[in-house]
């Protein structure tokens, strides 16, 4: 099993389709393992965004991640940094497949409601950024028989 990050962007949480995100991941299958609001600040932006914060767009993404909290999500399964991110869709949700998340609910390269990590790597170091280990709960789901054929959980 995997673990990846999401978040919930202040335009998706503007937007009051945090119920309806979340129920996307659930009912693909994937477990929620750790969730809450936080109000995100400079400091946390310039890390999360490191590879971005020489773009000229930088200002205007840390406004926007700022402009009111977000929800943190731990979302664990089999394969689920990939299968997050296939769900998700391409950064500009205006190109984005419709049946991902920013094809379906989205207009804008910026504004595009949720982050999802884009390696094993990368939602490890994320995850620890916008979690204490105590607020991940590692907890079996009733109905992953039913979710996982034999052998696939590992
Ligand atoms: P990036 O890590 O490239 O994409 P993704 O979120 O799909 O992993 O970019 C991070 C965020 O930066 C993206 O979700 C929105 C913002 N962004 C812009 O505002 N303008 C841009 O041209 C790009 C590439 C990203």
């Amino acid at each position: 099993m995997e673990t990846t990050l999401v978040l919930l962007k202040p335009s998706c949480v503007q937007r009051q389709l945090i119920g309806e995100i979340v129920n996307r991941f659930e009912r693909r299958g994937l477990r929620i393992s750790g969730m809450k609001m936080m109000q995100l600040n400079e400091d946390i932006l310039r890390q999360h965004y490191a590879h971005l914060v020489d773009r000229p767009f930088f200002p205007g993404l840390a406004k926007s991640m700022m402009a009111s909290p977000i929800v943190a999500m731990a979302l664990t399964g089999v394969e689920a940094v990939q299968v997050v991110r296939d769900m998700t869709g391409f950064t500009n949700a205006r190109k984005a497949d419709a049946g991902t998340i920013r094809g379906d609910y989205a207009m804008s390269n910026q504004q595009n409601i949720v982050h999802a990590s884009d390696s094993i790597e990368n939602a490890a170091i994320e995850l620890a950024r916008f979690f204490r280990p105590e607020e991940i709960f590692d907890y079996h789901s009733a109905v992953e028989a039913f979710l996982y054929g034999a052998g696939e959980m590992g």
